[in-house]
């Protein structure tokens, strides 16, 4: 007789629906009302709520995480002959966006117990971009999983070289760097509304965060075909990379329960760190340095070795529970990236860290049963392969 397994979600988006629905009902049915689907009201008031919680001067919504990253550096004319250094682990738009704009991405290696970017490397990385000729001009810190990265460290660095902080918060809105919220920590802040982030719209979007009255005005002009005074005068190359006025008035409503949601998030993240130290204590979760809060988009855990986290997934998969690998291959080792000349065995820990990883079901709705359950079958897993 088959066995009747209870499937699990990896990112239950359809709880947090449920909760929010006749709201976001409501939301849509204004937007439908009013007919301004382009940069309605609902895209304006949404950055004045995003720029207070995030605490900066002004937020500037768009059309995705990626657009996000790509309007920063343009505004801050990244372009030929230029180095970006940022970490190959993490999702291809950090360093995709690099390169179209013809600058060249240069990886550091990743700290093996945040998996972050390894600040004591920046200096060589500095050097390395000097040596290929290049102009270090921007660092993007990626805040990987919903971590901050060394903030300090990486400003103090930046200061020292004049080189410009852009970070990629895409995966960390609600996340914290000693009482300072993701987002507000570099020159710019990027994020990603996708719809499996933390605060995620039903849709592509993101934002871009910043304090400074000059790059806010380049950002809005670029947002739309580099527009002057208005969209016929075009005083610069720019985007079509604005927020559609639906996406923005559901962020409205899914904005009100965020912080309840994040509470959640950190419930649910010390359940699991406390349940596999108990149960499957060789496998290691993610560090969270002091004073840091991540707002856990992931839950992320690393195993001894390949092969025991293969068994893992697929043990996982048979018992109902989905996980995922972010990410399989480091970006240095991405067929995309291949012009840029790295090599296996570059970036060590990142190329390490890419094959034992394992990111468990995370959501802020999951129960203690079901972590129980999830953590249960990894520790049964490791006893028999051990
Ligand atoms: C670290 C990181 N940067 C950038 C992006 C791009 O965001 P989007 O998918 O909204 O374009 C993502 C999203 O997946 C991401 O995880």
């Amino acid at each position: 007789m088959e066995r009747e397994v209870k499937i699990l979600e990896f990112i239950d988006l359809k709880a947090q629906q449920k909760r929010i629905r006749d709201k976001i009902e409501e939301a849509i049915k204004r937007v439908l009302d009013h007919g301004r689907y382009i940069m309605g009201p609902e895209v304006e008031e949404l950055e004045k709520v995003l720029a207070r919680y995030v605490n900066v001067k002004y937020a500037l919504t768009c059309s995705s995480g990626t657009d996000a990253l790509l309007l920063s550096l343009m505004a801050l004319n990244i372009g030929r002959g230029d180095a970006v250094i940022t970490t190959p682990f993490t999702f291809v738009a950090t360093a995709e966006v690099i390169s179209l704009l013809g600058a060249v991405p240069v990886f550091v290696d990743i700290d093996e117990d945040t998996f972050n970017m390894d600040v004591g490397l920046l200096p060589v990385c500095y050097e390395q971009a000097e040596h290929k000729g290049l102009r270090p001009k921007c660092i993007i810190p990626v805040d990987i999983f919903g971590l901050p990265c060394e903030y300090e460290r990486i400003k103090e660095f930046s200061k020292e070289k004049g080189l410009l902080v852009v970070e990629d918060a895409a995966q960390s809105f609600g996340a914290q760097y000693n009482q300072i919220r993701a987002c507000a920590l570099g020159d710019i802040g990027c994020t990603s509304f996708f719809p499996a982030k933390p605060l995620g719209c039903y849709g592509d979007g993101g934002a871009v965060f910043t304090e400074d009255d000059y790059l806010i005005e380049i950002l809005k002009s670029l947002r739309v075909h580099g527009q002057g005074r208005d969209k016929y005068e075009n005083i610069r190359i720019g985007l079509n990379g604005r927020m559609d006025t639906v996406q923005a008035a559901i962020l409205l409503e899914k904005i009100r329960i965020f912080d309840q949601e994040m509470e959640l998030r950190q419930v649910v993240a010390r359940r699991y760190v406390d349940l596999i130290s108990e149960y499957a204590p060789e496998i290691k979760t993610q560090k969270v340095p002091e004073g840091l809060r991540s707002s856990w988009a992931q839950f992320t855990v690393k195993f001894p070795s390949r092969e025991l986290r293969e068994k893992a997934q697929r043990a996982l998969k048979e018992n109902g529970v989905p996980t995922a690998v972010y990410y399989p291959v480091p970006l240095h080792l991405q067929k995309a990236f291949a012009y840029l000349g790295y090599k296996r065995g570059d970036l060590p820990v990142a190329e390490e860290t890419c094959l034992k990883v394992l990111s468990l079901p995370m959501h802020p709705y999951l129960s203690e049963e079901e972590q129980v359950r999830v953590v249960k079958l990894l520790g049964d897993i490791l006893k028999k392969s051990l």
